[in-house]
């Protein structure tokens, strides 16, 4: 049986997958490198690679893996906007993915950023660990009342927009597919534009696409209340580094958590800990104190790497038994 690349793996996603793997008997192996034009060469020696947000399955890459042996890319994710759908289809490479596990993995990251820096507690901590018991500074503001809008209410989304109903938010949200489970809860659907100036705090929660790329923006932040908190857990590039930096600065945006950043491939997932880091942007970012960014880790709990690692092998032993690829994703 041929044995399966892993590219951008981890301790964690061997652990994982090999537990999930009691189930089936199938080969690994696991190269801690992220997968890229650079050694597409290797993985294209295996008919199955299982990849990962930042590995870059760009049409240079895909060119070499389908030249090779390579006919099926397992994400081990539910984000897909690394791969060129377009090319692989052409190049005969299926591509299939994770489309839904633990979303209160991530809906719950929302809460952690949102919590932290609105009390403020990762600077706490180290205050009271240094003996200085001041509360100078630390002030937040009560959640519960304030207007929250949530852009992209699918499986995650809907999960946060009804963690903040519960909260005691009034909550609107702005999707492309309203989603009667919201609305149920007395969740109100809005153009952008009243999202923008009605929230005080805004979660996004929709995929990056076109469409997508930099909502929030120069143009957006006009329209937001002044001191507004934004989170991002979905996808770097949602959000305009340089506008979120104006906007930090003037005080329009209040408090920014981030978990994912639009050139986070380079950082991102690496101890970089000895390194000079190069992106000057990313830097200007970490000198905010009301700046919060976590490395793409809102998925990180027990329950989504299980649910991840079963079903990347229920995908690729579906396609080994010439199955329907029920999580197949296509152009
Ligand atoms: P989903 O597919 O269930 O929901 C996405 C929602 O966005 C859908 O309701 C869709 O209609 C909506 N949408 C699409 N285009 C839109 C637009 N132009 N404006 C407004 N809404 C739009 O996806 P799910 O599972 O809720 O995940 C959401 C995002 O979270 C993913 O796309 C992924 O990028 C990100 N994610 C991040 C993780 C992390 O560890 N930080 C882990 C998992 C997902």
């Amino acid at each position: 049986m041929d044995t399966i690349a892993f590219f951008s793996s981890k301790r964690y996603d061997q652990e994982s997958f090999q537990r999930a793997n009691q189930a089936h008997g199938l080969q690994f192996e696991f190269f801690e490198n992220r997968l890229r034009p650079q050694n597409a060469q290797i993985a294209s020696q295996y008919e199955i690679v299982c990849a990962f947000v930042n590995d870059e399955l760009d049409r240079e890459t895909l060119t070499t893996l389908a030249a090779g042996k390579t006919r099926l890319i397992a994400l081990r994710c539910a984000g897909f906007n690394n791969v060129d759908l377009k090319a692989a289809a052409r190049l005969g490479i299926r591509v299939v993915r994770v489309p839904a596990y633990s979303p209160y993995s991530v809906a719950e990251h929302v809460l952690a950023l949102l919590f932290t820096l609105n009390r403020k507690t990762h600077r706490a901590y180290n205050r009271v660990r240094e003996g200085n018991f001041s509360i100078e500074g630390l002030q937040g503001f009560d959640i519960h009342g304030k207007s929250v809008g949530i852009i992209g209410t699918g499986k995650i989304g809907a999960i946060v927009a009804s963690i903040f109903k519960g909260l005691g938010c009034t909550v609107f949200a702005h999707d492309v597919y309203p989603n009667p489970e919201c609305e149920s809860i007395g969740i109100q659907y809005v153009d952008l534009d009243t999202l923008f100036q009605s929230s005080d705090i805004i979660s996004l929660h929709c995929p990056l696409t076109k469409e997508t790329h930099h909502i929030i923006g120069r143009e957006a932040l006009l329209s937001m209340k002044r001191g507004v908190t934004i989170i991002n857990t979905s996808r770097g590039a949602l959000i305009d580094t340089y506008a979120a930096i104006q906007g930090l600065k003037s005080g329009k945006i209040g408090q920014l958590g981030l978990d994912v950043y639009e050139e986070e491939d380079e950082l991102f997932f690496e101890d970089l800990s000895s390194h000079i880091i190069q992106d000057d942007v990313f830097m200007r970012l970490l000198t905010f104190p009301n700046v919060l960014v976590t490395g793409h880790q809102a998925f990180f709990t027990h329950e989504a790497l299980s649910d991840i690692a079963r079903t990347t092998l229920k995908n690729i032993v579906d396609y080994r038994q010439g199955h329907e690829l029920i999580n197949e994703v296509k152009a």
